[in-house]
């Protein structure tokens, strides 16, 4: 199996990067690898490591922030240690939005800033649905959320103040997992992308593109022989370290670790220095055919019936 992992070794999040550095990590990130800072640390201050506990999270497993709105979610916290939960949050976003500036040149002006989240609780061991256990290998993609093609860049920074590392499983490249499961993936049913928008269930229309990355991620959880037989490394990320990888496209399972932050941007395949190693573009390929056509977005309202569905 070839090495997954490209490694840079600044230890700052406003560090620049050669001309040569910046097309390597374009190149690698494009191809599937992960972009590991091993050194690239967040650093939380005496009052802020306060937050490094599993009971700032209530019944849900994330804290989650939108720097779009300055809102969180997911906490107990209130008042003032909510708004300085907050501003951590906020914080590790501005970094990582100027460490893709900075490392990804080409790709400015296209990043879509998503979600940051704070993961204060232990992976291994955590009950949950098949569907939401992420210690089982999948790519990334949101049951509410259709993304019509769009790319998941993810930052991570493992913070565990006793020097945990961050555990991942990390499977076959993405067109071995399409050449595998595309043939038992089943078409959309005529009339159910509506639908399920018309009910709220999905904030915009689910695309082929959707629906077919949705039943991989299924397929993928559900097919424990796969799990267990698959070619795959465990990565161990450091505590004090940072790490950049496309999770829609690089099949991995968190199998242990707690505290980490994580932040999501989005990007538009055409933003791409090699659109041709999307999910998207591969899947067409295997489909012959076109899997985003002529969806229009509207406005979402939190539906009770998408929680049913995908819990
Ligand atoms: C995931 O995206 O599947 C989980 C990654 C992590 O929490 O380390
Ligand atoms: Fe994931």
């Amino acid at each position: 199996m070839p090495p997954l992992v490209y490694e840079a070794l600044e230890t700052d999040w406003k560090a620049s990067f050669s001309e040569e550095r910046q097309k390597e990590s374009l190149h690698r990130l494009e191809e599937g690898f992960v972009i590991l800072f091993p050194r690239l640390n967040f650093t939380l201050s005496e009052e802020e490591k306060e937050f490094l506990s599993p009971h700032v999270v209530g019944k849900s497993k994330n804290v989650c922030y939108n720097i779009a709105n300055r809102q969180i979610g997911g906490t107990i916290l209130k008042e003032n240690a909510g708004s300085r939960l907050g501003r951590l949050m906020h914080r590790f976003a501005d970094h990582t939005r100027h460490l893709l500036h900075n490392l990804l040149p080409k790709y400015q002006g296209c990043l879509k800033q998503g979600r940051t989240s704070f993961r204060p609780v232990e992976v291994a061991g955590r009950v949950t649905s098949w569907r939401k256990d992420d210690t089982r290998l999948h790519v990334d993609c949101f049951p509410s959320t259709p993304l019509q093609g769009k790319r998941i860049i993810r930052v991570f920074s493992n913070v565990n103040p006793e020097g945990c590392p961050r555990s991942w499983r990390v499977g076959e490249p993405f067109p071995d997992v399409v050449a595998r499961f595309f043939p038992k993936l089943k078409a959309p049913i005529f009339g159910t992308p509506t639908l399920l928008h018309l009910l709220r269930v999905t904030k915009a229309k689910r695309s082929e593109y959707d629906h077919y990355m949705l039943q991989l991620h299924d397929q993928m959880k559900q097919d424990l022989e796969y799990q267990k037989n698959v070619q795959q490394s465990t990565l161990h990320f450091p505590a004090g370290g940072t790490w950049v990888v496309y999770t829609d496209q690089v099949s991995h399972a968190a199998t242990a670790g707690q505290f980490q932050f994580e932040q999501t941007f989005y990007l538009p395949v055409s933003a791409m220095e090699r659109p041709e190693t999307s999910p998207l573009k591969i899947l067409e390929r295997m489909a012959g055919r076109d899997l985003v056509r002529g969806i229009a977005t509207t406005r979402y309202v939190e539906s009770p019936i998408a929680k049913f569905l995908y819990k």
